[in-house]
C-alpha cells in the first residue's frame, strides 16, 4: 500500500490590506500584481526552493474575473517569472480560498504529484465587489434551497445574534476593541514586518509605498464603536465597528515535502496535521467553523484543551464569540488571536487564510506551544479549519 507524505508549511506572506475603493491604497493597483509581488517576495525569501522545482502554484479568488480572472495560478507564476515548466491553477471557496489552495496543494504533495507548491490567494474587493454578477438561481427562493438572507454576510451575522440572544452588542464591541488594540500592539512591536510586505502603489498622490493595514484603528474605543449605527438592519448589532471591512489584498505560501524538506535543508514552521470543511444552514453561516474545527480535532484524537493557539477569522465579531460559545472558550482566552485579527487588519476573502497561517506561525515560534489551528467561516454555510503542529 501507499504511503501518504507529511505537508510542511514551509513560509507565508501577505501584502498589506487595503481599503477596497476609490480612496483605498490599492485602488489603482491589478489584483493579480498585488498576488505577483507576495510571490515574488516569498521566492526571495526562500533561496534554497528552485522555482524550477515547484510542482504546483494554486491561488484562490473569489471573484473570477477581470484582474483576477485568469487562471490566477497560472497567470501569477508566469507573470512573478516562474518558469513557464511550472503549472498552476485556481479555486474558489469563497473565504476559505487560500485555505483550500492550501488543502489541495497538500494533496498534491502527500500523493507524491508534487513535492514543493505555492498556494495562496488575492481578492480585491474594490474592483469586485461581494455578489457582483452573481445570479443566484431563482430555485433558491422558489423552492425555498435558502433563506433570503444568507445572500447577505451582514445579514447572516445578524441571525447569530438573533439564534444567540447572549451574544449581545455590548459584547461584540468589546471584542473588537480588543482585535483593534492587540493588532495596534503587534504593528507597534514589529510583529508584522516578519509576514507583511510592503509594495510600491501608484495612488491620486503619485507614487507611494504600502506598508500598513488601513484598517487599523488605533483611536478605537467603546463608546466610539456604541455610537455607530447597525450596518446591516434597522435595530441591529453588526456595525462596521465590530465587522471587518471590505478589503484589498493577497497572499502566497510555501509548502513541501518531508523529504524535500531534508533535500533542499529548509526550515519548515508547521506540519499540518489534519483539516476539515463542513456545511450548516447557509444563513447561519458563521456556525460553520464549530463543526469543522470539532471535526479536525476527532481526526487527530486531541482536545481544544491540547492547542495551543487559534488564529480565527474575524469577519464578525458575533461570529468569533459564536465560535468560542459552542467550543467552551473564553473570548478573553490569551489563546485566541494575540495580535488582533480581521476586525482590526480586514478581510481579502480568498487571501485570508494564508494571513492565519503565517500569523500562527510566527505566534507558535515566539509564545511556543504544540499545536494550533486557522478557521473561519465560509459564504453559503461552510467552516473550515486546519490543524498544524509548530516544528520551529
Ligand atoms: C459593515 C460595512 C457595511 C461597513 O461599510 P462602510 O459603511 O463602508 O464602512 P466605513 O469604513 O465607511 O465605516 C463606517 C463608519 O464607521 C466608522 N468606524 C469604523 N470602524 C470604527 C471604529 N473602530 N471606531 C469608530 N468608528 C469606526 C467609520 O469611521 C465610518 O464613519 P463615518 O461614516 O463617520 O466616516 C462593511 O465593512 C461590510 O460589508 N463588512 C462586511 C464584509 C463582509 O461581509 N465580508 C465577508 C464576511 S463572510
Amino acid at each position: 500500500m501507499r504511503e501518504l507524505r507529511e505537508v510542511f508549511f514551509v513560509d507565508g506572506v501577505r501584502t498589506p490590506f487595503g481599503k477596497a475603493g476609490p480612496k483605498g491604497q490599492f485602488w489603482r493597483t491589478r489584483a493579480d500584481d498585488m498576488a505577483v509581488k507576495a510571490v515574488r517576495e516569498l521566492l526571495r525569501r526562500n533561496p534554497a526552493i528552485p522555482p524550477e522545482r515547484i510542482g504546483d502554484v494554486v491561488l484562490a479568488a473569489t471573484a473570477q474575473v477581470g484582474d483576477q480572472g485568469l487562471t490566477l495560478g497560472r497567470d501569477v507564476a508566469l507573470l512573478a517569472g516562474i518558469p513557464h515548466t511550472v503549472p498552476g491553477f485556481a479555486v474558489d471557496r469563497m473565504c476559505a480560498g487560500a485555505l483550500t489552495a492550501v488543502t489541495a496543494a497538500a494533496g498534491e504533495i502527500a500523493l507524491g504529484a508534487a513535492d514543493i507548491a505555492l498556494a495562496g490567494g488575492v481578492e480585491h474587493m474594490g474592483h469586485h465587489p461581494m455578489g457582483d454578477d452573481v445570479d443566484f438561481n431563482p430555485r433558491f427562493a422558489s423552492e425555498r434551497l435558502i433563506d433570503e438572507s444568507a445572500a447577505v454576510m451582514g445579514r447572516t451575522a445578524e441571525n447569530l445574534h438573533d439564534l444567540f440572544p447572549a451574544i449581545t452588542r455590548e459584547r461584540a464591541d468589546a471584542f473588537a476593541l480588543t482585535s483593534q488594540q492587540r493588532a495596534s500592539a503587534a504593528w507597534a512591536n514589529g510583529v508584522m514586518r516578519e509576514t507583511v510586505v510592503p509594495l510600491a502603489v501608484f495612488t491620486d498622490d503619485g507614487w507611494k509605498v504600502a506598508e500598513r493595514d488601513e484598517f487599523l484603528r488605533a483611536d478605537t474605543s467603546l463608546d466610539g464603536l456604541a455610537a455607530l449605527k447597525p450596518a446591516f438592519r434597522a435595530g441591529g448589532r453588526v456595525t462596521a465597528g465590530n465587522s471587518a471591512g471590505l478589503t484589498d489584498g493577497a497572499t502566497a505560501a510555501f509548502l513541501a515535502a518531508e523529504e524535500t524538506v531534508g533535500e533542499l535543508g529548509l526550515a519548515p514552521k508547521l506540519r499540518l496535521v489534519g483539516y476539515a470543511y463542513a456545511g450548516v444552514e447557509p444563513h447561519l453561516m458563521g456556525l460553520g467553523p464549530v463543526p469543522a474545527t470539532k471535526s479536525v480535532l476527532d481526526q487527530a484524537g486531541i482536545s481544544l484543551d491540547d492547542v495551543d493557539l487559534f488564529e480565527l477569522n474575524e469577519p464578525f465579531a458575533v461570529q468569533v464569540l459564536t465560535w468560542c460559545d459552542e467550543l467552551g472558550i473564553s473570548a478573553d482566552d490569551p489563546r485566541l488571536n494575540p495580535y488582533g485579527g480581521a476586525i482590526a487588519c480586514g478581510h481579502p476573502l480568498a487571501a485570508t487564510g494564508v494571513r492565519l497561517i503565517a500569523q500562527l506561525a510566527y505566534g507558535l515560534r515566539e509564545r511556543g506551544g504544540r499545536y494550533g489551528l486557522t478557521a473561519l467561516c465560509i459564504g453559503m454555510g461552510m467552516g473550515a479549519a486546519i490543524l498544524w503542529e509548530n516544528v520551529q
